[in-house]
């Protein structure tokens, strides 16, 4: 991937987690309890997005908040009903996307967890 979807100021990450998370957890870190963090996940990888405000309760991307939306990131949509785990089935171009949002994320955001259940390859 080299420099591809790299942030203009770098970003020191921590080293990835792998603890379980719940979906009722993840729907819990959606922006709108300052007491957790806001969390996105992408094929059952949890990310920590707190400090962006675009996922915050009154930010243009907050429907992905407290979500694996999957699918909504790789179909470029913003509707809620696509913000599910569900992937498996959409076309090549679409599981390209949604990979190359994986590298973006990667980039930007500490990985948090894994939620539970999640099918992920
Ligand atoms: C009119 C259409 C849209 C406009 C004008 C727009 C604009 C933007 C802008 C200005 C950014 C910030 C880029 C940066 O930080 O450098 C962004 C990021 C982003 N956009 Fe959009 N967008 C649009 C549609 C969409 C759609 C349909 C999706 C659905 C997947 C989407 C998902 C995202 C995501 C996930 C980010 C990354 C936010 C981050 O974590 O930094 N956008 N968009």
């Amino acid at each position: 991937m080299g420099e591809r979807f790299a942030p203009k100021v770098p970003v020191t990450l921590d080293a990835p987690k792998d603890d379980p998370i719940s979906p009722e957890e993840l729907a819990k870190c959606d922006g709108s309890d300052s007491s957790r963090p806001t969390l996105v996940a992408m094929k059952g990888i949890v990310f920590d997005v707190t400090k962006n405000p675009m996922y915050s309760a009154t930010g243009s991307y907050k429907v992905f908040a407290g979500k694996d939306a999957s699918r909504a990131l790789a179909k470029s949509s913003l509707k809620p009903e696509d913000c599910v785990p569900e992937w498996y089935d959409l076309e090549d171009k679409e599981k390209t996307v949604l990979d190359e949002w994986y590298q973006f994320f990667s980039k930007r955001y500490n990985i948090v967890g894994k939620v539970e259940g999640a099918k992920n390859t």
